[in-house]
């Protein structure tokens, strides 16, 4: 298979040395001679010497992710995430935990002249990813990049991307290594965090006995970040979604609950539910600047 250029490459690094990155074909090396080969999904394997990453998402999970984000009912978080990553800061769009890269290509359908890196230890989730197409974007002529590149790499080690190279970076559901987003950071760049709220998905945690956010989560956040960065602006959504008894059975199994679920016990919590069951969707946008 041929591969055309990856998107975003001067925004990548070399994950052993930091050096920066050619592609010559499907191979990516540095100056120090460290090679890495595009896998034939497209995405490019960037993991850091010795990380051994085992927490990426299941086959299972990402296709249910895919088929739940597709049905829309999300768009309103990714409209906000997207706005708030809005910036003059020069660089790319960057996402650590990035998944199927939903939450990227809408703000990148925002910001029609930037390109994006999703990174994540989920090959499943990269496949999607590489593959995604930008809402509204023209189609490039074959061989031109798109605009958004995907890596597999582990967000809780030095990510492989150059110092200040990103613009916005985008925190959604996923792990959140503040020293490492503050060194990729531009300083002129936005930190964007979506947390879930404690009412977030509620019917469904009392009717399904789902994982429930930990109440102490907004200050965890809080601590995590205060040391580097100062929060700017926050917006807080809270929405009533319709949901018929597929989507439930698709946001149970894209979420954590799905490892600790006895699927019987589920399957006949879900058949007692009204179809459509109205569920609220409830969550915090913020903002973030690093602290000068
Ligand atoms: C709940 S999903 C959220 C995905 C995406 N941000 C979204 O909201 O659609 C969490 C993602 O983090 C990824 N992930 C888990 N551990 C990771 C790690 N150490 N480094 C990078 N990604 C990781 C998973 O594979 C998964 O795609
Ligand atoms: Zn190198």
């Amino acid at each position: 298979m041929t591969h055309g250029p990856l998107p975003a490459l001067d925004a990548l690094a070399c994950p052993n040395c930091g050096g920066a990155l050619a592609q010559d074909g499907r191979r990516l090396s540095c100056p120090e001679g460290h090679s890495f080969d595009l896998a034939k999904q497209g995405y490019a394997p960037l993991l850091a010497p010795g990380s051994n990453a085992t927490t990426g998402d299941t086959a299972d999970q990402v296709a249910a992710r895919e088929d739940f984000l597709e049905s829309g009912v999300y768009d309103p978080l990714m409209a906000a995430v997207a706005a708030a990553a809005r910036t003059d800061a020069p660089g790319v769009l960057a996402e650590p935990g990035c998944g199927t890269g939903h939450y990227l290509a809408a703000a990148l359908a925002a910001d029609p002249d930037r390109y994006g890196v999703g990174l994540d230890t989920s090959k499943y989730a990269l496949r999607r990813c590489a593959r995604r197409e930008i809402p509204d974007a023209p189609r490039r002529d074959p061989g031109s990049p798109g605009r958004l590149a995907a890596v597999l790499a582990d967000a809780w080690q030095r990510l492989p991307m150059r110092d200040g190279a990103a613009a916005a970076v985008l925190n959604v559901f996923a792990p959140r290594n503040a020293d490492e987003i503050a060194r990729v950071l531009h300083p002129g760049g936005v930190l964007v965090v979506l947390t879930p709220r404690q009412d977030h998905l509620r019917e469904l945690v009392d009717a399904l006995d789902l994982l429930s956010v930990d109440p102490a989560k907004p200050q965890r956040t809080a601590d995590q970040l205060g040391a580097s960065f100062e929060a700017e602006r926050t917006d807080e959504l809270r929405y009533p979604i319709e949901l018929a008894r597929t989507d439930v059975h698709r946001l149970v199994g894209m979420g954590p609950s799905a490892r600790h679920l006895d699927p019987g016990a589920l399957a006949a919590a879900v058949a007692a539910l009204p179809e459509p069951v109205t569920v609220t969707v409830s969550a915090t946008v913020t903002r973030w600047r690093a602290k000068a």
